[in-house]
């Protein structure tokens, strides 16, 4: 895709996506400039798949200088970009779109770097040395893990186990990632005969209230439990965690808001801090 680049100093941001009309990104986006002295706009705009990248194109011909994508596109960018980050081809998915400085579009995945982030500096968890099992083996694990790829060694869990309902999808998603991180993979049962520090929950069946076949033995004292989703309400795995003993049983708010936060430091170069906003979206 060629892009131009404007004459003007741009601040122009968005989120596309279909259905967009509930998004917190612009709320979070306006936050964030404001916390950080910034002027810019950020609207939320639907965009069907069929308008995908004439619609990326003219927005960034047009002076756009920033895109935040969201569900069905994520893939769908990856694949338009010209360039992207590591992580962004690790999840093979992109969330954040801009242009480099030779104009090509740039795809970058701060999906996990925002969990990453909420989880170490808002609860004070770190992933080092931990025993790390993701639930689900879609885009949203994919994510993640690109994110634990990416730190450094000495950073990363001791081991990082995928379960997932449909096991050969698991194993598909451990060879994408040899060689970049070292990943088993095995179906819930066989994951309960471990124990783990953190479980973080990549499934989209918490969207509809289910939850897999969990045993509670997976549920290591200490143990950290983490669901991508959040709504008004706790969430099922946040009560299964919670009724076997977790110490942390975390909603994906503070993702969202760090997945934006990370993509405000790519764009701006300066990383807001999220704490005070994610509790003040919390009471609303
Ligand atoms: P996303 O990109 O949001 O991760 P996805 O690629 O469709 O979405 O993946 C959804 C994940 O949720 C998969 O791991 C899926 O398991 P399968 O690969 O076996 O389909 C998992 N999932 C969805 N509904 C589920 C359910 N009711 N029980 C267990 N796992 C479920």
């Amino acid at each position: 895709m060629s892009a131009m680049q404007s004459a003007q100093k741009p601040t122009r941001f968005a989120v596309i996506g279909s259905p967009i009309a509930h998004s917190k990104s612009p709320q979070i986006h306006e936050k964030f400039a404001q916390q950080t002295k910034r002027t810019l706009t950020y609207e939320a705009i639907e965009v069907l798949p069929a308008d995908l990248a004439t619609f990326i194109q003219a927005f960034f011909e047009s002076g756009g200088a920033g895109l935040n994508v969201t569900l069905p596109h994520k893939e769908a960018v990856f694949a338009l970009a010209e360039v992207s980050s590591s992580r962004a081809q690790l999840a093979r998915a992109a969330n954040t779109l801009s242009l480099d400085s030779e104009g090509r579009l740039r795809a970058d995945n701060t999906d996990g770097a925002g969990l990453l982030g909420d989880l170490e500096q808002n609860h004070g968890v770190t992933l080092k040395g931990k025993r790390l099992l993701m639930l689900g083996a879609g885009g949203a694990t994919r994510g993640v893990l690109a994110a634990v790829a990416d730190l450094p060694e000495t950073e990363r869990p001791s081991n990082v186990t995928v379960a997932n309902r449909t096991v050969a999808k698991a194993q598909a998603l451990t060879e994408d990632f040899k060689g970049a991180l070292g990943v088993a993979a095995c179906g819930y049962e066989v994951a309960a005969d471990s124990s783990f520090d953190i479980i973080i929950n990549g499934t989209s069946a918490s969207l509809g209230g289910e939850l897999p076949p969990l045993s509670p033995a997976l549920i290591a004292p200490n143990c950290c439990c983490y669901d991508m989703m959040y709504g008004s309400e706790t969430t099922a795995f946040q009560s299964w965690a919670r009724e076997h003993g977790a110490r942390l049983a975390i909603d994906g708010l503070g993702m969202l808001v760090g997945q934006a936060a990370e993509s405000f430091f790519q764009w701006h170069g300066v990383r807001p801090s999220t704490a005070a906003l994610i509790d003040q979206l919390r009471s609303k």
